[in-house]
């Protein structure tokens, strides 16, 4: 029998997508088979995540893990040693025990997240099959239905317009790489549009066109226009996704747009959206309302749930007993999955699990902060989840997931399937297509 035994936990510090420190984990198991993974980091965090473990001081803006890194070598490693990587709930109630805080800020989030990830890859790596494998064994599984930026904002470019992800998604491709071929013209078309128009100046955070325009509207018409300029059919082939991420600019219970300078409550901000709804094709908000406006999604979605796929990103921080009382409330139709949301690898699972046993959409999703790690795309396909969002197309640490799909697209040969259209969840009837033919 395979010895799956964990003989060593070893962390160093290394480099995000922004240039910041992060923690990284490499797992050694008593067969030799190793696993490595790294934390990611997000910008605009619900309040309920796991946290990061940062140094605080003058070092990189505070944001030194060292401490994380050393809770890694010390604690987390004195701890797994010697326990059994094919139990991955072990290991991980082993480190939120240890931990004993409620949000993981005595040994880190992302100190406990990247080694969660890395005693999985190595849990694979026993069985000499790639991850998505080992997570699927036999079970049918779908290659995701991409969401992808073209245009960032919000906290990911400084505010510069309100709405943070301007995305596309192709449920009218007949597969993940054709999907892929789409996006690839609108994102070159949006570059195009931008130099003409004078305003490319460069990209986001993650990847997405650094959006100068003077309103969140001019970004939609823009988004639109590279569609069409593309030569595919805005609400045929391809529709519109937004995370508006409203935690970002919400207060008191009020709506405040950057540009313009106005100020809404619930109702009228909703009433907004409504209008960018009727007026462009969009097939998918995150976070309309802020993480605590329990009232605003559950209005947003009761009007506009059939029409439009509602995501709770910041507001279910991929926390299964959020999910399924969301479920529940009927505030929302589908569910963003992001690993160092909910901390460790079992707890992720169980929240993604929460949102397939209620009949809500499922997203893996990655972080503004990202790296070469593409556990996320294993994720995806593995479990099943029917759609994966990852940034923009544009910097390696975000291509490096959109390529590991087509490996594992190819690899699955004739059985791959594409989610497309089918990824999408909305209210009342989840079959409801509203796409295509
Ligand atoms: P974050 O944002 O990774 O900066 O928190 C991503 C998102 O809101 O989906
Ligand atoms: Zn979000």
């Amino acid at each position: 029998m395979t010895d799956t035994t964990i003989k060593s936990v070893f962390g160093r510090r290394i480099w995000d997508s922004r240039g910041r420190p992060t923690v990284e984990v490499d797992i050694r198991l008593g067969c030799g088979a190793t696993g490595r993974a790294i934390a990611p980091a997000g910008a605009s965090m619900g309040s309920g995540e796991a946290v990061d473990l940062r140094d605080g001081g003058p070092t990189f803006g505070g944001l030194d893990v060292r401490r994380a890194v050393s809770a890694v070598n010390d604690e987390i490693s004195a701890r797994l040693i010697g326990l059994d990587a094919d139990n991955q709930e072990e290991v991980d109630q082993a480190m939120i025990t240890l931990d004993g805080t409620p949000n993981r800020n005595r040994l880190g989030g992302n100190a406990i997240v990247a080694t969660s990830m890395a005693v999985l890859q190595a849990r694979a790596a026993a069985d000499k099959v790639p991850l998505w494998q080992y997570l699927a064994q036999d079970d049918d599984i779908r290659m995701p239905l991409p969401e992808i930026q073209i245009f960032g904002g919000g906290a990911h470019a400084a505010q510069r317009v309100d709405i943070q992800d301007f995305m596309i998604m192709c449920p009218g491709a007949t597969s993940f790489s054709e999907a892929l071929d789409w996006t690839a013209e609108v994102y070159r078309t949006a570059g195009l549009l931008m130099k003409e128009r004078g305003c490319l100046q460069g990209v986001a955070d993650e990847g997405g066109y650094w959006p100068a325009f003077r309103s969140n509207e001019e970004v939609l018409d823009s988004l639109v226009i590279s569609i069409e300029r593309a030569g595919f059919k805005p609400g045929v082939d391809i529709g519109l996704s937004l995370d508006v991420a409203a935690s970002e600019f919400e207060e008191d219970g009020f709506y405040t747009l950057a540009l313009g300078n106005k100020r809404y409550d619930t109702d009228e901000w909703i009433e907004i959206l409504g209008k960018w709804l009727k007026t462009y094709p969009i097939l998918s908000v995150e976070d309309p309302l802020a993480e605590n406006d329990t009232e605003g999604f559950k209005t947003f979605t009761r009007m506009f749930g059939a029409e439009c796929q509602v995501i709770g990103d910041d507001f279910l921080v991929t926390n299964a007993k959020r999910v399924t009382k969301a479920a529940a409330d009927n505030a929302l139709t589908a569910v963003l999955i992001k690993p160092n949301q909910a901390g460790t690898i079992t707890e992720t699972h169980k929240a993604l699990e929460a949102g397939k046993s209620t009949g809500l959409g499922t997203i893996v999703s990655a972080r503004s902060g990202e790296s070469e790690d593409v556990i996320i795309a294993h994720l995806a396909t593995g479990w099943d989840a029917g759609q994966l969002k990852v940034g923009s197309f544009a910097r390696s640490e975000r291509m490096a997931k959109w390529n590991e799909c087509l490996r594992i697209e190819e690899a699955l040969g004739s059985k791959a399937r594409f989610a497309g259209r089918d990824g999408l969840v909305f209210a009342e009837n989840s079959a409801k297509i509203k796409m295509g033919g």
